[in-house]
């Protein structure tokens, strides 16, 4: 049951998200400044990084800031770690989709790692505008260029039929308290619907891959996946060097 404090802030929230969609304000496509290289780094994360440059070969600071570069090695190393504790090939090919993809700034990690023919990052907020002027979508456009067969939607996917091969969340809300950190209303807190959704949408021979913050936020995915007649393929804790800024540890399922 929210606290009185929480539902004034979710009331806000809501209001904040309505006048979002409603105004649908575009300052027009960022671009990020590429940094064309990494700042300093620790041995082991520098040592991440060289061996996934190795493995996939993308130069991340190359298209992008040096935060969102930084970013996406992190996110491809749990990919690489994840799938090589499961003992899986990451499935290439077909249609992924992505559940919840904020501004879609790591759409190219998924590129790299699964390589699909179609990629759809959907977002239920994708009008929130940031300091800047520009809005998720704007930044969205600028990370899509040069992936012509990507696509940013803004949707709830609770709502969506989207058949796909492949569907990843990476942290998901579960509770409440993440939500209104995310400045987002407790009415989009429908986790069971999410998964309901995935499971529906997904493809006979799919997998959704899914990132949690820590235990107890993975635990309760657990259980509601499974509610939800997905299958668990694997689950465990992923240890990147360049997940050290995470207080919680992330943790990486896949499911059938
Ligand atoms: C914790 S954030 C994670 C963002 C992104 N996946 C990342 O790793 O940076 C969860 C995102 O899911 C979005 N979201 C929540 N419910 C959704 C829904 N029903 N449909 C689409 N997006 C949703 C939120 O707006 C938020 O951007």
């Amino acid at each position: 049951m929210p606290t009185l404090f929480q539902r004034l802030r979710s009331l806000r929230h809501a209001i904040d998200f309505r006048l979002s969609e409603r105004l649908r304000r575009r300052r027009g496509i960022h671009r990020e400044v590429p940094a064309r290289q990494l700042p300093p780094l620790d041995e082991a994360a520098a040592e991440s990084v060289a061996r996934l440059r190795g493995l996939y070969g993308e130069e991340f600071a190359d298209r992008h800031c040096a935060r969102t570069a930084l970013g996406c090695y992190e996110y491809l190393d749990i990919l690489h770690r994840g799938f090589d504790a499961a003992g899986l090939r990451a499935p290439r090919g077909g249609v992924l989709s992505d559940v919840g993809s904020a501004n879609f700034w790591y759409a190219r990690v998924l590129e790299v790692f699964f390589a699909p023919a179609e990629l759809l990052g959907v977002e239920v907020e994708g009008y929130r505008r940031y300091t800047d002027g520009h809005s998720r979508l704007d930044y969205a456009c600028g990370y899509l260029e040069g992936l012509p067969h990507a696509r940013f939607l803004i949707a709830d996917y609770t709502e969506l039929d989207l058949p796909a091969d492949l569907i990843s969340a990476w942290f998901p809300f579960i509770n409440g308290e993440a939500l209104l950190a995310w400045r987002l209303p407790l009415s989009l807190l429908r986790p069971q619907a999410l998964f309901r959704r995935v499971r529906h949408n997904l493809r006979p021979g799919g997998l959704f891959v899914m990132i949690n913050h820590g235990e107890s936020e993975a635990c309760g995915a657990r259980e509601l996946c499974s509610a939800a007649g997905l299958r668990l393929r694997h689950q465990g804790v992923v240890r990147s060097p360049l997940a050290n800024h995470r207080t919680r540890e992330p943790i990486l399922s896949i499911w059938d």
